[in-house]
């Protein structure tokens, strides 16, 4: 299975090389939400900066956090600080985030509000995160790799219909049901945004792109592949015909089996796997046709203990024999102790 590849732009960069295919003796890791409340450095910056679109927005805070759990810890990838919801935010709807609790929107609550959405971001308003891709690109070691990333368009979806975060996605489920052109309609329209959008980040210095599909698991197969395989599968070519050769993470968390019909059909050159899913599984139907992301269990890392070392332990020896590389299989929880993030990655690089 391992891929005879020309290092070329990958160079050093131990993740571009696993993502063309090939397998490292010490995989590189870096975790999902590593920019965040569990690293003091993250909350002083929070603090100075007013709320956390403020953040996001300013690019020279929004750097020097992104960097943060870089220095700190020696992590083989960056991830750009922003949110998935600067998308619909770019689209015109307005966003708010409630302290301890989480995004807000205006709800899309009928098919004459979601049929007056137009698909062009207001660049203007995306322009500081892209000078934010430019400063951390520019401060980085030349081993280190830039994400970049943004949700995929059903999960942008359920957060834009519903105006929060659910439990079972029900508002956005229900508008597809009785919708289903009105929902195409959004669908095509965050294709389009997102596509724009990563080309940008693309353009400023990311040198890969992980597409986040947190509720990919929400939906029936059929559904599964209608609004979020095919899709993921429109915006994946659509930017690799302005920028070919583009590499993408895919992450249709909740997904399992459907995993490798994913893979197939969407064309990412790798997987984030969540916790949950079984290893044995993932090895020999996902990891033998592209390189695999993941998956320790966040609660675990919270844990600690013995219990980390057997899990860290677990993971290795499962995506041994290929190209792999190490993360969490969700974002790392705000409790989590700094120590056990050090603990992880003294077992991960022996
Ligand atoms: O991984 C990283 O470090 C990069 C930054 C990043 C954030 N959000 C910063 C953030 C990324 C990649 C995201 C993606 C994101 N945002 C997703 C998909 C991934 C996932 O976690 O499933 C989703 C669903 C969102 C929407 C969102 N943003 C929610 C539901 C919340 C509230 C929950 C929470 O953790 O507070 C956010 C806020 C958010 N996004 C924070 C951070 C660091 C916390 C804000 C704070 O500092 O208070």
């Amino acid at each position: 299975m391992e891929k005879s590849v020309q290092t070329g732009s990958a160079g050093t960069k131990p993740l571009l090389r696993v993502l063309q295919g090939e397998r490292q003796d010490i995989p590189p890791i870096w975790m999902m939400r590593q920019a965040g409340r569990y690293l003091p450095e993250y909350r002083a910056i929070r603090a100075r900066a007013g709320g956390f679109l403020d953040l996001c927005f300013n690019p020279e805070l929004a750097a020097e956090v992104t960097l943060q759990p870089v220095r700190r810890f020696g992590f083989d990838a960056a991830i750009l600080f922003s949110d998935i919801l600067v998308i619909p935010l770019a689209l015109g709807r307005k966003l708010w985030f409630v302290e301890g609790e989480g995004p807000r929107l205006e709800p899309l609550s009928d098919a004459a509000a979601v049929l007056a959405l137009g698909s062009e971001p207001d660049q203007k308003a995306l322009a500081p995160i892209y000078e934010t891709v430019r400063r951390v690109k520019a401060e980085l070691q030349p081993a280190t790799t830039l994400i970049g990333f943004c949700g995929a368009p059903w999960t942008v979806a359920t957060y834009m219909v519903a105006g929060r975060g659910t439990p079972d996605q029900a508002p956005a489920k229900h508008l597809a049901a009785r919708e289903p052109q009105a929902f195409a309609h959004l669908i095509d329209c965050l294709v389009e945004a997102s596509v724009e959008y990563l080309r940008q980040q693309l353009d400023a210095g990311a040198e890969v792109v992980q597409i986040f599909d947190t509720w990919a698991g929400a939906l029936p197969p059929d559904d599964f592949e209608r609004w979020c395989v095919q899709p993921t599968r429109t915006l994946i070519a659509k930017l690799r015909a302005q920028r070919p050769g583009t590499r993408v993470i895919g992450f249709p968390r909740g997904a399992g089996r459907n995993i490798p019909r994913y893979v197939e059909e969407t064309g990412v050159d790798a997987v984030s796997l969540e916790s949950d899913i079984d290893r044995a599984f993932a090895r020999d139907e996902i990891q033998s046709h592209v390189p695999v992301q993941g998956n320790v269990d966040p609660q675990i890392l919270l844990a600690g203990g013995v219990a980390l070392d057997r899990e860290v332990d677990d993971v290795l020896e499962h995506f041994a024999a290929g190209p792999h590389i190490f993360n969490l299989g969700h974002g790392i929880l705000p409790q989590t102790p700094i120590d056990h993030v050090a603990q992880m990655l003294k077992r991960v690089r022996g």
